[in-house]
């Protein structure tokens, strides 16, 4: 492989923001490693996107799953040798306006294990293949809700807390990490997917735009910042 060509990785790939941000991401060269827990739409979505001359390849990775993860971390080790830039995509919203002293404990839980230690989990079996080459760009997509005003407001607790948490993270690994490796959160706005519904303002592509400036940001660009269209929002 040429060393010119940077390797993206993007969790939760297969549809959404995410398989928007897989396109996108081959549209400006990079070779750009799918990621889905469920092999068969992971296949689907990185063919879709090869017909269309994409460098993009799929690879299983349920981040419920720790297993899965490390074995997703051995074998971009081996086959790419490197990893530019992370996005931790993946993500569920269970809960609506429940209350947290009322809602079914494991959708707490549930929520917690793919938005934060998702993230979490990924990053530390990821960094270290950045480390090798001293460079990485790591993006977590989180969310407005995760701010520190948003608890002041019942409802959606579950998701809030958990984007809090990885807020917390993005800023916590920041000091850190060494060398040129840099981790920021975003939030994409509200966006028509599964996830945001079909009255949403913002199309995927958009959104996709407004996370990927941190994907290239130079040896001077921030880290452990919170981001919403370019601009740093409170946390
Ligand atoms: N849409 C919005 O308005 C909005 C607003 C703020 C933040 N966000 C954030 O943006 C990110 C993407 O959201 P979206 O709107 O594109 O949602 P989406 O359409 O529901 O897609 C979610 C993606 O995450 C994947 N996923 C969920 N659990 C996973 C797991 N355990 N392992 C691997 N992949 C998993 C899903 O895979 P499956 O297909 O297998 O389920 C799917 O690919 C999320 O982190 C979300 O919190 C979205």
């Amino acid at each position: 492989m040429s060393k010119d060509i940077k390797v993206a990785l993007v969790t939760g790939g297969n549809r959404g923001i995410g398989y928007e941000l897989v396109k996108q991401l081959a549209l400006k060269g990079f070779k750009v490693i799918l990621a889905s827990r469920d092999p068969e739409m992971g296949h689907e979505a990185a063919q879709k996107l090869k017909e269309s001359n994409l460098d993009v390849s799929f690879l299983v990775m349920d981040v419920d799953n720790q297993e899965s993860i490390r074995q997703a971390a051995i074998t971009v080790n081996e086959q790419y040798e490197r990893l530019d830039v992370l996005i931790n995509n993946a993500g569920v919203y269970l809960d609506e306006n429940e209350k947290l002293l009322t809602i079914e404990p494991s959708i707490l839980e549930g929520t917690m294990t793919t938005n934060f230690f998702g993230a979490y989990h990924v990053i530390r079996s990821f960094i270290p293949i950045m480390e090798k080459h001293g460079y990485g760009r790591i993006i977590n997509v989180s969310s407005e809700y995760g701010a520190i005003g948003e608890m002041s407001y019942q409802g959606v607790g579950a998701y809030k807390l958990s984007k809090l948490a990885l807020n917390g993270l993005t800023q916590l690994l920041a000091a850190e990490i060494n060398g040129d490796i840099k981790i920021n959160a975003v939030c994409p706005g509200w966006v028509s997917t599964n996830m945001g519904g079909p009255s949403a303002p913002r199309t995927p592509k958009q959104a996709a735009d407004s996370i990927l400036w941190l994907a290239t940001i130079g040896p001077e660009g921030h880290s452990g910042r919170f981001f919403r269209d370019g601009k740093q929002i409170p946390w």
